[in-house]
Formats: C-alpha cells, sequence, structure tokens
C-alpha cells in the first residue's frame, strides 16, 4: 500500500487467484454459475456446514440471515456495539431494532452474554454475536441464554473463517454464520460474503432471497433447466459474481496456513510488548482465533491519539476497531442513545488501537511496530 512503510493489512494475491480470473473471463459467464457453487461447496465443506449461500458481500449476508430468520417490525435483536456497525444495520435494514449490549472487558472485548440477558425483554427474537478480531464470543454462555429463551443466535463471523470454538468452525455454531470477504478481511475477493445456516430451510430462504425471491435462475435457464419462474417473496439483488467466486477458491485454500501465520505474528507482538513493559495490552492472552486483528489497549485514554500520531510519523499505520455503533448520529437520533449508555464498550473504544497485520509481515516489521510504540512510552515517560 502507497505511503506506508508498514501498512495496516496487506493481501496475498497471486497466480492462483490471477488463473482463477483468467479461467472466469474465458468461460464467458460472469455472474452466478459454476464457481459459485464450487465456492459455495467448497466453504461449506471447509467449515463442516452441509451446505452455503454466496452473497454479494458481508452486509448482504447478515441482511438476509435476519430475514430468514424472522426479523421484522416490532423484533428486537441484541447485537454488541463494539462491532462495525453493519451488524446492527443489518436488523435495522430488516425493519427489527437492534438493542445494543456491551463489552465484557479488557482481556475480552467480544458480547457480554450476562448483558445480553438483561437487555431481553417480550419482543426479543435473538442475538447476534460478533466474534471480534477473530476470536470466539462466549458461545457456551451464550448458546445457553439463546435456548433458554428461545433465541435465534446469528454469528455475525466476518473476522472469523478458519477459527473454531470446541471443535466446530465459527459461522457453524449458532442458527446463522455470515462472512464478509471484503478487501481487509482474512480471505478476500474485493467484495463477496457466505451465509452457513443449521436448517436447509433457512438456507433455502437466504437463496431466494439472494435473487429477488425468484424460484429459478438465469444460470439454471441458460443451461436449459428452466424456462420461467415465478416471484414468491419480496427478495434483492445480493448475488455474487463468477470472478468474485473463482477469487474466494484460492483464497479459502491459503487461509489455513494465513491464520497461523497471523497467529504467530500476534504471539510476537504480544511477547515483545509485554517484554518492553509498555502501558498497554494485547486482549484474548491464550486465545487463538483466526488472527484477523492485533488490538492494543492502552491503559490511559490519553495515550491512546498521541501514540496512534507517533507511529503515523514512523510510517506505521493504525486503524480503530471500533467507534461503539450506539454513538453514531444515526443510532443516536433513531434510538435516543447518549454515552454512557455502554459504559465498557465507550472505555474501551477510547483506548483501543489496531496495528499493522497481515501474512506477508515480517517478525521484523513486528519488532519495527513494537519498538515504535516502546519509543513513544518511553518519550511519553
Ligand atoms: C464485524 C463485521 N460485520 C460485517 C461486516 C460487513 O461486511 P461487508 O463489508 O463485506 O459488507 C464487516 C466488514 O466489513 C465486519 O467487520
Amino acid at each position: 500500500m502507497a505511503g506506508w512503510k508498514i501498512p495496516l493489512s496487506d493481501l496475498q494475491l497471486g497466480d492462483e487467484e490471477r488463473d482463477a480470473v483468467d479461467r472466469v473471463v474465458q468461460s464467458g459467464w460472469l455472474t452466478l454459475g459454476n464457481e459459485v457453487a464450487q465456492f459455495e461447496q467448497e466453504f461449506a465443506t471447509a467449515c463442516g456446514a452441509d451446505g452455503a449461500v454466496a452473497v454479494a458481500n458481508g452486509t448482504a449476508a447478515l441482511h438476509l440471515a435476519c430475514l430468514a430468520l424472522g426479523v421484522g417490525p416490532g423484533v428486537e435483536v441484541i447485537v454488541p456495539t463494539l462491532t462495525f456497525v453493519a451488524s446492527a444495520n443489518a436488523v435495522a435494514l430488516s425493519g427489527g431494532r437492534p438493542v445494543f449490549a456491551d463489552s465484557i472487558g479488557a482481556h475480552d472485548l467480544s458480547l457480554d452474554p450476562s448483558d445480553v440477558e438483561r437487555r431481553i425483554t417480550p419482543a426479543t427474537r435473538g442475538v447476534m454475536c460478533v466474534h471480534y478480531a477473530g476470536y470466539p464470543c462466549r458461545m457456551e454462555a451464550l448458546l445457553e441464554l439463546c435456548e433458554r429463551h428461545g433465541l435465534f443466535l446469528i454469528e455475525d463471523a466476518a473476522h472469523a473463517p478458519g477459527a473454531s470454538w470446541d471443535g466446530r468452525a465459527l459461522g457453524t455454531i449458532g442458527d446463522a454464520g455470515c462472512f464478509s470477504f471484503f478487501g481487509n478481511k482474512n480471505m478476500s475477493t474485493g467484495e463477496g460474503g457466505m451465509v452457513l445456516a443449521r436448517d436447509p430451510e433457512v438456507l433455502d430462504q437466504i437463496r431466494l432471497l439472494r435473487s429477488h425471491g425468484m424460484t429459478t435462475m438465469s444460470w439454471d435457464r441458460y443451461r436449459g433447466h428452466a424456462s420461467a419462474y415465478d416471484v414468491v417473496r419480496l427478495g434483492f439483488n445480493y448475488r455474487p459474481s463468477e470472478l468474485t467466486a473463482a477469487l474466494g477458491r484460492p483464497q479459502l485454500a491459503k487461509l489455513p496456513a494465513n491464520n497461523e501465520r497471523r497467529n504467530a505474528l500476534i504471539e510476537r507482538y504480544r511477547a515483545q510488548l509485554d517484554a518492553a513493559g509498555v502501558p498497554a495490552r494485547m486482549p484474548f492472552a491464550g486465545e487463538v482465533g483466526s488472527g484477523h486483528l492485533a488490538v492494543l489497549l492502552v491503559d490511559e485514554p490519553a495515550d491512546r491519539d498521541p501514540l496512534r500520531e507517533a507511529l503515523t510519523a514512523d510510517g506505521i499505520q493504525t486503524s480503530l476497531h471500533y467507534p461503539p455503533v450506539h454513538l453514531f448520529d444515526h443510532y443516536r437520533s433513531a434510538y435516543g442513545h447518549a454515552p454512557g449508555d455502554l459504559p465498557v464498550a465507550e472505555d474501551l473504544a477510547l483506548r483501543i488501537i489496531t496495528l499493522p497485520l497481515y501474512p506477508t509481515m515480517t517478525p521484523g516489521q513486528v519488532d519495527a511496530v513494537c519498538e515504535s510504540v516502546a519509543a513513544f512510552f518511553r518519550g511519553a515517560a
């Protein structure tokens, strides 16, 4: 990425991806066809799922999962506030109300099951958990409370392809699992998404909804398998393209090795920063996820922005995951939220900083980032 000595993320694209794009161009068929079918099957197999539906992006995956599980007017779904806005938007776009819940704390930034429980009302139909940074949420507690209250569980696994909990792939544990293949994800097709669902009927609804609620696709008609169609439910154009699906196949093949590399780099970060004795910690110690993000939490909120500026001055790109969703203008005015509503996540959001991480990052680059962090705190002391 231009301009940065060490960018926040970088893709690993090579001959396999080039060949995949060539193959599609030569086939003369660019939308929903054989590549999509193959990608869906390979992704489902990799996750140990029976089936998968590829869609245009991760937001579409979440939106369709919500609709297929019955989210609509009068329905509340509990979502974490410390997530990308798409998680909450998917509930709202389905006509439901996203009810925000807090994070656990500095060691685990994900959804706090006890706060979820406190926010259940007679209108609550489900919970959407987000595997923040690719680490499994507290699945045991979430599954237990969803079962006890008769709620569905959607896993927003945008950060978590290839990660697992209790021997099960993340995204296969709840009623539906949604993935994003956006340009900064562990596997990327530029834009793209995937939905897994436990119930084949939910998956069928999602397949229907991704293409206008039509009973047959142009691919079936092209192959002569169908000549007419009906529209049985109001749907969308959330179809993936053959190009993105073809890119996804080699990206999926590379995922295990890339995730292993990401996890090794996170452990290097953790060891170096601990050894440097900086007043900052990486959460999720002792846990293994997909290695999506290298998140650092500074002890003092006042250090966060100056540290980012110091890293920028050293050519090191950083980011913030995430500003709490309930404090965005739209969510404040639509739902009456104000600072203080979700105090744990609000505090964490003032202290987080996301450090560079990508599979081709070298140990030397991790060391350079750690040295830059340590130098900042030496200077600040
Ligand atoms: C946690 C989370 N949920 C949902 C999304 C939405 O995915 P997309 O950008 O593919 O629509 C993203 C990523 O962008 C994400 O990080």
